[in-house]
Formats: C-alpha cells, sequence, structure tokens
C-alpha cells in the first residue's frame, strides 16, 4: 500500500513532475521505426510524458525530433513539408532543421530570419531494435545511447507490437513484474505440458508447470532488479525446481522469460499521467522468431483488424473487450482473446491512475512493493543529485541484461542464472546484499 502521495510521486511523469524528471535521464522510445519508415515520408506527431515532438526521416534518410508546435504561431510542424535539411511548416512557410534552426522565414523580410536566430527545441534521435528513440533530458545529463537489452545486436531479429492504453504507466509495469497473474489470467494462451521448458506455439505458450501460486524472490542489481518466480515442474518435482526470471531495467523496459523459440521483453512509454504505450517484442535469432506479422496477429493486435491507424484498440472498457462469455462457458478463462488484451483489460478497470492506498496485497505481490520501493528510493535519492539507477557504477551494458527461465536442480543459486560472469560476481560476493 501506497498513501496518496506517494503513488501520485510514483505515478506522475508530465511537466516538471519528478518521476517524468528521473525518467527522462534515459533515451526513450519515441515511435516504432515503421511508423516513420520512408524517407521524406509523412512526420509523425508524437506526445510522451506530456511532450508533443515531430519526428520524421528527412529524404537523406537522417532522423530529427523537434517540438511539434511551430515557434511563429504555433502550428503542427507534423503537418509540414519533409524537405531537404529540415521540415516546413505549412502556414507560413518557415523551415526548421533537425538542430532546431529556423533556416528560412519567407513570410518575413530576408533579414528577418538571421537577425531573429530563433532556436526551437530539438532532441538527440537514435535507431536501434526496431524502435527511434529519443533523449528528452537536460543536454549536460545526456548519457551514451547503448542499443536496448531486446537488441543485443544488429543480427538480432525483433517483432513488434504497439497499443494505446488509456490508463497510467505505472500499473502497466506492474503488470509486467507480476509473475502470479499469468497462471489465472492468461491460463489458456499459457498451458501446462510435459516440456522440458517454456514453448511457443503459433497458438498459445507452454509451460512445464501446473503450480499457480509461486515463490517469489528479488534482488536488486545496478539497474533495476531481477526477481525469480519459482514453481513446482511437472516432472522431476522432487529433485528440481522450475525458475521464471524476470528483469526490470529501469525505468521503462521489463524482460520476461523466455521460451524455446524466442525471448520477450516489454516497454511502457508514458503518453501523459493517464495513457501509455505498450510495447511488446518478440526477439532472437532463430529461425522460430516471427515477424511483425505473425506476432500481432498471435497476439490479437493487428493495425486494421484489432487496432485502428493510431494504434486504438476496439476492445475497449466502455464494450468490456467484447468478452465472449459463452467461450468462457466452453472453457476459456477470460473470454478475451489476445494475451495483451486479457492484461489491458486488467490495467484499464484499475483506473486511470490505480489507487494504491486501499489494496490488500499479498506474498506473491513482492516484486511489486519491491519494484514501488526502489522507484520511491530512486526518486529521493535523484532528487540529493544521485544519477537514476542504470547510469550508477558498476554499469552492466545493456547488451548483456538478460530474463531466464528452465528447470535447475534444487540448491542452485537462482542470482548466477542468465547472467554474464561479471554481473554474478556481483551478487555472490561474500558481501553482496539481497
Ligand atoms: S505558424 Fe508556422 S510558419 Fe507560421
Ligand atoms: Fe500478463
Amino acid at each position: 500500500m501506497l498513501t496518496h502521495e506517494e503513488n501520485m510521486r510514483l505515478c506522475r511523469v508530465s511537466g516538471d513532475a519528478p518521476m517524468g524528471r528521473l525518467m527522462r535521464r534515459s533515451w526513450i522510445p519515441l515511435c516504432l521505426s515503421e511508423e516513420v519508415e520512408e524517407p521524406g515520408g509523412r512526420p509523425l506527431r508524437v506526445t510522451v510524458f506530456g511532450m508533443t515532438l515531430a519526428v520524421w526521416r528527412d529524404p537523406e534518410g537522417r532522423l530529427g525530433a523537434i517540438d511539434d508546435r511551430c515557434p511563429h504561431r504555433k502550428a503542427s510542424m507534423a503537418f509540414g513539408r519533409n524537405e531537404e535539411g529540415g521540415l516546413r511548416c505549412l502556414y507560413h512557410g518557415w523551415k526548421i532543421t533537425a538542430a532546431g534552426e529556423v533556416v528560412e522565414m519567407p513570410s518575413e523580410p530576408p533579414e528577418a530570419c538571421a537577425a531573429a536566430a530563433v532556436k526551437h527545441p530539438h532532441y538527440p534521435v537514435e535507431e536501434a531494435g526496431g524502435f527511434i528513440w529519443g533523449y528528452l533530458g537536460e543536454p549536460e545529463h545526456m548519457p551514451p545511447f547503448e542499443p536496448p537489452p531486446f537488441a543485443p545486436h544488429p543480427g538480432v531479429k525483433v517483432a513488434t507490437c504497439k497499443v494505446w492504453v488509456p490508463c497510467n504507466w505505472a500499473q502497466i509495469l506492474e503488470g509486467q513484474i507480476d509473475s502470479a497473474h499469468s497462471s489465472s489470467l492468461h491460463s489458456s494462451d499459457m498451458v501446462p505440458a510435459r516440456v522440458a521448458r517454456a514453448g511457443a506455439t503459433r497458438k498459445n505458450w507452454t509451460r512445464p508447470s501446473t503450480d499457480k501460486a509461486p515463490r517469489l524472490t528479488v534482488l536488486t542489481t545496478p539497474y533495476g532488479f531481477r526477481y525469480a518466480a519459482i514453481r513446482r515442474p511437472i516432472a522431476n518435482a522432487a529433485t528440481h525446481d522450475y525458475y521464471r526470471i524476470s528483469t526490470f531495467v529501469s525505468p521503462l523496459i521489463c524482460l520476461i522469460p523466455p521460451n524455446a523459440s524466442y525471448n520477450v521483453a516489454q516497454v511502457t512509454v508514458p503518453i501523459t499521467d493517464t495513457e501509455s504505450w505498450f510495447y511488446f517484442m518478440a526477439w532472437g535469432e532463430g529461425p522460430e522468431v516471427p515477424d511483425n506479422e505473425e506476432w500481432r496477429k498471435f497476439l490479437r493486435v493487428q493495425k486494421g483488424i484489432d487496432l485502428d491507424h493510431r494504434w486504438r484498440k476496439i476492445r475497449t472498457l466502455d464494450n468490456d473487450f467484447l468478452q465472449d462469455r459463452q467461450a468462457m462457458a466452453l472453457g476459456n478463462f477470460t473470454g478475451i482473446p489476445g494475451i495483451p488484451n486479457q492484461d489491458m483489460a486488467m490495467w484499464e478497470s484499475q483506473g486511470p491512475i490505480a489507487d494504491r492506498t486501499s489494496e490488500r496485497l499479498g506474498a506473491s505481490d513482492i516484486a511489486i512493493t519491491h519494484w514501488r520501493r526502489l522507484m520511491l528510493q530512486q526518486l529521493e535519492e535523484f532528487e540529493r543529485g544521485i544519477p537514476p539507477l542504470g547510469h550508477r557504477q558498476p554499469k552492466i551494458p545493456q547488451h548483456k541484461i538478460a530474463s531466464f527461465e528452465g528447470i535447475v536442480p534444487k540448491g542452485t543459486d537462482w542470482r548466477t542464472l542468465g547472467v554474464g560472469e561479471e554481473e554474478a560476481a556481483l551478487y555472490t560476493r561474500s558481501d553482496a546484499a539481497e
């Protein structure tokens, strides 16, 4: 449980809210690469953290991100013409470069442009893992760009999906670090099977356990935390445990335990305090990593079928997510197709900002309470001048951060599962704190 004040400190990220300032010290996904794919194509109007930007790929293929409101009289630059060397506002024709320089003011006398020396807010951008990333924080604190953990090298295939979710980012993130819910909410899509490890077919995910009440244990790391959900496996339960280790990479990335075919990650990006972008990725190097179309079809979040052109679902709280009670009577647990749709029904039903002042938390919520404490603690440290998690020493490179899943002999030190040697050494030193 949190007090109302703590809850607001955790959840509010727009404007000057301290949690938003903390998060904007990291590189943030602005949009998918496919949304500004074509050089010289249509610019995209993007809102994140309550800031509205125009993001575009110029005719030479270079990316730019500037404040969407034209410096002249505030018309949207995303309507603008995508020209060599900058965007041209449609209203009076001012031209602005990706460096925020106003280089032409055709509505003004020729000397006015140089004399005005208008500098328009602009942001560094990078591309990796199927995303356009931007740095929206104070320039003096900008960290070097690192590809995200779900694109550890350029040869990796990443399938993405994107959905607009009308609720606060924090309850979405809590859903991602809540391993216990999958055994109920997703039970029709994640079915127990006598298999050596989690699997993925075109229809569902399989899991080598029927245990619905995992034991949880949490470990704080330099970049966030890892936690293990420990279940009884179907086979060899006397000698082995089934571990699903999720990894939170502060502030916005969760690495979900992988399956035999691909790795899985989610990113939540606040749009405002009560709307978020939800991204869900399958990634890896094997032939079974789905392409975007297969992945979106499997998750039931296909544009033009499940979503409109702005990534808004046809299933909403207002129409009860088109829940099919007859399918439930026939054995489907939720009556809602698609794993993320089931999640979104829960997140959105918690309200625009979930009320954390009157919850009844249980033993399976230990990762959630750990996460809240960690976020509020790093916020308090941030306000005292300490850099956020992931920007401190020792620095673990993002491409080395991973989740884990597998059946291991009882007594295995779980803290070393799925991490590199250097990271393992941090946790197993005799003075390491649990
Ligand atoms: S509002 Fe953009 S040029 Fe006038
Ligand atoms: Fe879920």
